[in-house]
């Protein structure tokens, strides 16, 4: 869920500091790039020590204490964040925010963040009622701070109240939610981004699931409905593209104005793609292509034998593996449905078949995949990890891959 997500991690000095272990654990196994800044008192409740380890990356405390010639780091650090999460956050560190003050690493990076900041409060319940604290909190939030609220019970203090920093297992499930909202209101605003972006470009989209006969009555198939394929289609066209699209079969409805070349197996697909692939600039293989037919499909219906039946099999040609061998200047998009090491798989596909991403779904998750109106998708590239879709309709899911793959093709990227 966090994959990617880089989370500055300011840990200030109160006896809940010690839960910052557990929630840098946390947070790192889910795939978060963590860097923690400490405050000096912090380090009177857990050494840097721990907190790098569970990170393996180096923990900052000391403003003036300059790593890397080449950068500042508390601006480095601002401007790497997806997220600054203060957790605990003292009273202390709250009336800094408030009032913009920069005495130490953490408050000059949370000064000079953009990134959505999250605070953790704990203390003595008495200071988290204490009319200060409370008018410091609400300026936060009105500034777009948000909080985690702290749990009520025993305090280390010995009182029993409101103050106790909220657990790691439920700071990590907010956090998951924070990406995972942000990034679904992203896919949403997709469409004001994507006016135009396509403009003069042509975008050869496949869709659906090859058939392979056996005989005139009999075929071997798979479970594509068409409705990726065709919502990448109909996306591409709502962007300006001039579009191709060439479908297998398909069970979903055809997309409005766009006109659909129907092919049957992976040969004729093969075919219809190679026709169009010299001056296209983007080809987006959503099919879910055949990897094998029958050697011989037979001319007419077959008739029952003995027991058994053996039907041979041989390999379809790889059409991405060919676009992938011979492609200029075309940008390559191929998908991957995996039922397991999902990533593992999806990358190894695009580096063997020459793609500039791949997009993985991982059809046991229910919603995903075959079938569906919607969609969680991993999308990689050559380097890894490029983007984390969660489940949105397919719509969204096509519009957020052709926006990605636009900018990238502007960039020369194929
Ligand atoms: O159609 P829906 O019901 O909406 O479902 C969408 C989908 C699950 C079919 C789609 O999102 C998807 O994942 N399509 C790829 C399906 C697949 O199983 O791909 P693959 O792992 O077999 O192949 C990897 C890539 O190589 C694909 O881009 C495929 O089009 C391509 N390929 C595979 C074999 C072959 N002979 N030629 C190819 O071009």
């Amino acid at each position: 869920m966090l994959n990617g997500k880089v989370i500055v991690l300011g840990v200030t000095g109160g006896i809940a500091a010690y839960k910052a272990a557990a929630l840098c654990s946390k947070l790192t196994q889910r795939g978060a790039d963590v860097h923690v800044i400490m405050t000096s008192s912090a380090k009177q409740f857990i050494t840097e020590l721990t907190l790098q380890s569970l990170t393996k990356n180096p923990v900052y405390s000391d403003t003036f204490d300059e790593r890397d010639p080449s950068v500042v780091s508390h601006i480095h650090l601002a401007d790497l964040a997806d997220l600054v999460l203060v957790a605990p956050a003292t009273a202390n560190i709250i009336g800094k925010m408030a009032n913009g003050l920069a005495d130490d690493m953490l408050s000059t990076t949370l000064l000079a963040t953009t990134a959505p900041v999250m605070v953790c409060p704990a203390m003595n319940v008495h200071m988290y009622t204490h009319p200060a604290v409370i008018a410091n909190m609400e300026t936060l939030a009105s500034r777009g701070v948000s909080f985690i609220e702290p749990g009520e019970g025993l305090l280390a203090c010995g009182y029993v109240g409101k103050g106790r920093m909220e657990e790691p297992e439920k700071i990590v499930e907010v956090v998951e939610t924070f990406f995972e909202q942000r990034e679904t209101e992203d896919a949403h605003s997709g469409s004001d981004k994507a006016a135009g972006i396509l403009t003069g470009k042509k975008v050869v989209v496949t869709a659906g699931g090859t058939i392979e006969r056996i005989d005139p009555v009999r075929y071997i198939t798979n479970d594509s409905s068409g409705k990726m394929g065709f919502a990448i289609a109909k996306a591409a066209k709502e962007m300006g593209a001039d579009v191709h699209l060439i479908a297998a079969h398909t069970d979903a409805a055809s997309p409005e104005g766009i006109k659909i070349e129907h092919v049957e197996s992976a040969q004729d697909m093969y075919e219809a793609v190679m026709r169009e692939f010299e001056d296209s600039d983007l080809i987006v293989k959503a099919a879910a292509v055949a990897d094998y037919r029958p050697a011989k499909a037979a001319p007419l219906k077959l008739k029952k034998q003995g027991e058994t039946m053996t039907l041979e099999l041989v390999k379809t040609t790889d059409i991405l593996e060919t676009l992938g061998q011979n492609k200029k200047s075309q940008f390559l998009i191929g998908f991957a449905a995996e039922t397991n090491s999902v990533e593992q798989y999806a990358t190894d596909k695009l580096r063997r078949k020459n793609c500039d991403l791949i997009v993985a779904n991982d059809v046991t998750q229910s919603g995903a995949g075959f079938g569906t109106d919607t969609n969680s998708v991993h999308i990689y590239d050559s380097e890894g990890l490029v983007l984390h879709l969660p489940l949105l309709s397919k719509e969204d899911i096509a519009r957020r891959l052709l926006v990605l793959a636009a900018e990238r093709m502007a960039k020369g990227e194929a």
